[in-house]
């Protein structure tokens, strides 16, 4: 698969201003997409704040944002290696990393949440940060399963609140999903899809139903093919090579289930289910979630259904 090359010409613009409202953006989380989303904002010229809670998840999330630009640098400036550091330093100049949620959203455009999906750890974040930030200032989350009105009860800016959900690996992939509630207003909706547009990604929308589009097709699909195996209709590794060759799919439903992390699936099913009992797609999984007992998450544990090489 080619990268989108348009999306790095665009983010590395010399201007500090990617979309005429948007202009500093804080991160809240630095796992897998909070990093992800933090380095596509401030390769498309945004001033970057990525909040974690600790010193050594922020050093995580500084290696694998530097990682991930590296090989970005190597692939948009293979032949001007010159201007590929330029854009290394940059881009990394443009981000902020903190461990002061409160302190961090003081002068900020948008908010955006990409922490544990936990409802009750999203309404405590985000009732701290709403008497904080400025009043202007937009508040989304990156949820791939809980209701964006929820999330957003809790605060006095129900108007500036939507849902941008992002794909992993977040620098490669186009796809943004912006989910406006009943309340998000025409302003918010419209700032943010010009947003996504500006940092380079094509921007969907969709009502505020759980999954969205692309996980409401995809975990369930994901469900199957590990039933299909828990069954002993066919191994993890035919139905994997059977979606790649046969579906055109980039990774089959194995190697996709590793990759996003069975932590974050299986708690999307688990919370789908807990809402919609009679969806039998909704059915946790049980080798999932023995594979989540036993840490087994996936490509970012080095096991999950597949070993992987520790990096
Ligand atoms: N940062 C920067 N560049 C990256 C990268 C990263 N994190 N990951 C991959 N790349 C680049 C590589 O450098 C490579 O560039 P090249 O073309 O110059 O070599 C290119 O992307 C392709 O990567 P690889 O050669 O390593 O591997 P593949 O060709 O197999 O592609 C893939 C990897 C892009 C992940 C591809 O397999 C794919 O598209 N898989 C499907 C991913 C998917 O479905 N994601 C959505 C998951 S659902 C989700 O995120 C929602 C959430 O809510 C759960």
């Amino acid at each position: 698969m080619s990268l989108p090359f348009s999306v790095f010409v665009r983010g590395f613009s010399k201007s500090t201003s990617v979309s005429a409202s948007i202009n500093h953006v804080t991160v809240i989380g630095g796992g897998l997409m909070g990093s992800g989303i933090a380095q596509v904002a401030a390769q498309a010229g945004n001033k970057v704040t990525l909040v974690e809670v600790n010193d050594s998840a922020l050093q995580n999330a500084t290696k694998r944002i530097e990682d991930s630009l590296k090989r970005v640098a190597k692939k948009v400036y293979k032949e001007k290696p010159a201007d590929g550091e330029t854009f290394l330093n940059e881009t990394k100049s443009r981000i902020n990393y903190s461990t002061d949620l409160t302190g961090s959203v003081k002068q900020t455009d948008l908010v955006l949440e990409a922490i544990v999906e936990k409802m009750a750890v999203k309404h405590e974040l985000f009732s701290k940060i709403d008497p904080v930030a400025p009043q202007s200032a937009i508040f989304a989350s990156n949820t791939s399963s809980l209701s964006i009105t929820e999330i957003g009860s809790v605060t006095k800016r129900k108007d500036k609140f939507a849902g941008l959900h992002f794909f992993n690996p977040v620098p490669v992939m186009k796809l943004l999903e912006v989910i406006r509630t009943v309340e998000t207003s025409d302003e918010t909706f419209t700032k943010l899809m010009e947003w996504g547009k500006a940092i380079g990604k094509v921007t969907i929308t969709c009502k505020d139903t759980p999954g969205f589009v692309v996980n409401r097709l995809l975990v369930p699909l994901m469900a199957e093919a590990v039933r299909m195996m828990e069954r002993g209709d066919a191994s993890a590794k035919d139905i994997d090579i059977a979606m790649k060759l046969g579906a055109g799919h980039p990774m089959g439903p194995f190697e996709l289930a590793d990759y996003v992390g069975h932590d974050t699936t299986n708690s999307i099913l688990t919370g789908w289910y807990e809402k919609f009992p009679d969806n039998p797609l909704f059915e946790p999984l049980k080798s999932m979630q023995e594979l989540v007992k036993q840490g087994k998450l996936g490509v970012k544990s080095g096991e999950g259904y597949y070993k992987y090489e520790k990096k």
